[in-house]
């Protein structure tokens, strides 16, 4: 496959646009990935106000199962900054159902959230990730984002604080 193809397809995966009516389960999902303690500060799911609101229309991608329709992960991006310099830097969250963990789905929608940026014209795609948090920083890796490097003691999760590993990756066909 050559490098800018499209992405290889997931057996019985479908990544399409997040539509309003996958509400209920992007949040179910974003709030199990909450719960499991390492995924972000955040500790509570926003309403689909807040995150519609926040989150750039072509950037929402959906992972279902492809024979019931169901939801099983989801990847969103936000602008960083209003100010133009930053007009092509985005940050981003990738969730996907603990049942679902480990079979290709975080992959796919990274490389569905790269595909729209890209094409949009986006240059910088940058997260923070707890150093606790392997699987995404293996994920990241792998969808070829760099350590900036360690945040330390960001901020309180719970009662503790807690380091944030910066990621990003930088486009090598915007914006060069
Ligand atoms: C992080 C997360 C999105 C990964 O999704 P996923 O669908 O399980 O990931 P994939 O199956 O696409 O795995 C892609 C690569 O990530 C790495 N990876 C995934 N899970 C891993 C694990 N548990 N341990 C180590 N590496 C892991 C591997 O390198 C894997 O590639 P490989 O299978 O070829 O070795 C998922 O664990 C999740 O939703 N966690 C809770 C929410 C969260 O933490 N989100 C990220 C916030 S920064």
């Amino acid at each position: 496959m050559s490098h800018h193809a499209e992405p290889e397809a997931l057996a019985g995966v479908t990544i399409r646009p997040m539509h309003e009516t996958d509400a209920a389960q992007v949040l179910d999902i974003y709030q199990t990935g909450l719960d499991a303690g390492n995924a972000s500060f955040e500790t509570t799911a926003p309403t689909w106000h807040t995150f519609d609101t926040a989150k750039l229309r072509l950037h929402r991608h959906v992972a279902v199962d492809t024979s019931t329709g169901q939801v099983i992960g989801w990847v969103a991006a936000s602008a960083v900054s209003d100010r133009c310099v930053y007009a092509g830097v985005v940050e981003h969250s990738v969730y996907v159902h603990p049942d679902h963990h480990g079979r290709g789905v975080g992959i796919a929608l990274l490389n569905a959230l790269i595909q729209s940026t890209e094409t949009e014209g986006v240059w910088t795609i940058q997260s923070g990730i707890f150093p606790e948090n392997t699987a995404s920083l293996r994920l990241h890796e792998k969808a070829g984002f760099r350590v900036v490097g360690t945040r330390r003691h960001l901020g309180r999760h719970y009662d503790r604080w807690r380091d944030v590993v910066l990621i990003e990756r930088r486009s090598t066909i915007t914006g060069v």
